[in-house]
């Protein structure tokens, strides 16, 4: 309609955008997967000096699209002008890991990186800017963007594991043999790593067996035990597995699930449903205040809260300890190395 008029762009920063995931994610952006067909965005791209030239060939490419929503795109190589306003900031850019690598073993690199964009989002940001992590090990790059940050409100600190959670509906569909968009409220707890927690006994089937009906995840598949081992270890090796294919980590999927992460925080979920997010903790579950640590959670105007009351069996009690001590590590290495690094 052309008297339809089109709301104020949101600045979107994206770092690495020129790199596997940024090259989708951006795309996916410009049609309107994050904020819904009627909010344009203004995008800003930053990369390194030695990735300039893609990312203005890339650039080029986003023009050539003529994207209704993109209002605007700007690239950087600075990472101080890269967030002046910013309201959302996409922070992929980082070095992924290779065949045999853990996501962690990528903490020194990458830690000194997104110390760096905290700082500067803490002085250039929107004083609401969100912040998604995408770069591993995300939820530790989290906490660090977060620390450099502490103008901006901790609850607008989030890293990933929609990828998981997407990994984890995608898995249990083709084993009951639905859709994957019939799958609701799997969870994700804890590290965007090996130790994660894919949890189904909140999981729900729509319209299983028949139309309209709705099935527990546990009574859909005929053995139980799968649910809490394979099913469990598959999602969390999914990573390392595509790395075994691709000899690359995932890229079109994570920037896919990029988006979900982001159009369910600003525009929220639905009645009912669970998405899984990494948040800065507040001590919900016993998880040490301040780590970042991926729960159930629900959105509602642009905020998100934490689904409270959730039981755990034994064993996915044993599994959580594991991953909040490997966060608990991870945060301690990252920051002792850090403070190394300023001496
Ligand atoms: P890539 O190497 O293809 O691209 C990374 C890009 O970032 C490169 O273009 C590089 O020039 C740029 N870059 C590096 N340091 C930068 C900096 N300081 N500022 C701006 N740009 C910078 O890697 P990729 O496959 O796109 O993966 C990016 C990150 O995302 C990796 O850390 C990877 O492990 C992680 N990842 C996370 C998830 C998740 O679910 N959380 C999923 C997949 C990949
Ligand atoms: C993934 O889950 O695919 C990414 O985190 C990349 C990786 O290193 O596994």
């Amino acid at each position: 309609c052309p008297n339809k008029q089109l709301k104020q762009p949101i600045k979107v920063t994206v770092t690495g955008a020129a790199g596997n995931i940024g090259y989708a994610f951006v795309f996916f952006a410009g049609q309107g997967r994050l904020f819904g067909q009627d909010q344009p965005i203004d995008l800003t791209l930053l990369e390194l000096p030695n990735s300039k030239r893609p990312m203005m060939g890339t650039v080029m490419e986003l023009d050539d699209c003529a994207y209704p929503l993109l209002a605007n795109i700007r690239t950087t190589t600075s990472i101080d002008e890269a967030f002046v306003g910013c309201q959302v900031a996409v922070l992929v850019g980082a070095k992924p890991r290779g065949p045999g690598m853990e996501r962690k073993d990528l903490l020194s690199e990458n830690g000194k990186i997104f110390k760096a964009q905290g700082e500067a989002i803490d002085r250039y940001a929107d004083r609401d800017c969100k912040v998604l992590v995408v770069g591993n090990p995300a939820n530790t790059n989290c906490l660090i963007v977060q620390r450099y940050a502490p103008s901006i409100p901790k609850q607008n600190f989030t890293a990933m594991t929609r990828l998981d959670q997407n990994r984890a509906d995608s898995i249990l569909a083709s084993k009951i043999g639905v859709h994957s968009r019939q799958i609701r409220n799997l969870i994700i707890w804890g590290n965007h790593s090996a130790t994660q927690v894919p949890d189904a006994s909140q999981g729900i089937i729509m319209n299983y067996p028949q139309p309209g009906m709705v099935t527990a995840a546990r009574g859909a598949v005929s053995n139980d035990k799968w649910l809490t081992t394979e099913f469990v270890e598959t999602v969390a090796k999914r990573g390392a597995a595509i790395i075994q294919m691709r000899e690359k980590s995932s890229a079109a999927s994570a920037a896919s699930a990029a988006c979900d992460h982001i159009h369910d925080w600003f525009i929220g979920t639905q009645s009912g449903q669970i998405v899984s997010m990494a948040v800065i903790s507040d001590g919900s579950y016993g998880v040490p205040e301040g780590l970042c640590f991926s729960y159930p959670v629900t959105c509602q105007n642009g905020k998100w809260q934490i689904v409270q009351g959730l039981q755990w069996d034994e064993l996915t009690k044993k599994r959580i300890e594991v991953t909040t001590k490997e966060l608990i590590e991870e945060r301690d290495l990252a920051l002792q190395s850090l403070a190394a690094n300023t001496k």
